[in-house]
């Protein structure tokens, strides 16, 4: 591992010494490609999840932090990406939702032995998420959704907000750190459905 890690660095800082003022695209392709190799492809995981959409693109060149129009330009573009239920219903069954948002056991990267790709992706919420207090392995790098029906009520519209912020962040908030669930295939319209119950139902342990 730690000779795995050295012959990775080793070449980037010799080449990084070599010259006074690196180009700038120059050493970006060096770490793409330094990142493409030390990626483990396999089922569920191709190479090809490494490569940035426009959105990724331009939040990459601002840093995350895009000019207005450029930021209001990604919502609106992200928003058009945004699929919903065959059967219209926007709230589905909580106690499904709750499974699906306390599993992170699919997709996972860096592992010798990958996930069997058979596994049924979950949303993994609580990697970011407090949500029902109860549960206390819950990281912080997403604000807390504890009450969050209880809250903000479930009007449609707060229905819809939260339909589509769990299916793509980033119509709401461009360049978010939420994963674009939707977008990227982990979470179906239905799933997303059920978890969106999970957070707005009365009856959902997240608003007891
Ligand atoms: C990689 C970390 C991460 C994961 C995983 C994640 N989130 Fe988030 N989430 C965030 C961050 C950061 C924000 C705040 C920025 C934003 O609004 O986009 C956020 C915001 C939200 C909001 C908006 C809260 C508000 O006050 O309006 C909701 C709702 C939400 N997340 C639900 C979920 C659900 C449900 C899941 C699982 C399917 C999930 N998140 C998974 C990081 C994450």
């Amino acid at each position: 591992m730690k000779y795995a890690t050295m012959t990775l660095i080793a070449p980037l800082v010799v080449t990084l010494a070599g010259c006074a003022t690196p180009d700038a695209s120059d050493t970006d392709a060096l770490v793409a490609r330094y990142i493409a190799q030390s990626w483990l492809p396999g089922d569920n995981q191709p190479l090809e999840r490494l490569r940035q959409d426009e959105t990724q693109m331009e939040c990459s060149k601002y840093r995350n932090n895009p000019p207005p129009a450029v930021a209001r330009a990604i919502e609106a573009r992200e928003a058009a990406r945004i699929k919903y239920p065959a059967d219209g219903k926007l709230m589905g069954d909580w106690k499904v939702g709750e499974k699906i948002a306390k599993a992170g056991n699919a997709m996972r990267v860096g592992k010798v032995e990958p996930d069997d790709p058979k596994r049924d992706p979950g949303g993994n919420c609580y990697a970011c998420h407090e949500i029902d207090k109860k549960e206390v392995a819950a990281g912080n790098l997403g604000p807390s959704l504890a009450g969050y029906g209880k809250l903000r009520g479930s009007s449609d519209a707060i229905v819809r907000y939260t339909y589509g912020k769990i299916y793509n962040a980033m119509a709401f908030s461009a360049c978010s750190n939420m994963t674009r669930f939707g977008v990227h295939g982990i979470l179906t319209p239905e799933k997303v459905a059920h978890i969106t119950a999970y957070l707005l139902d009365p009856a959902s342990p997240v608003n007891r």
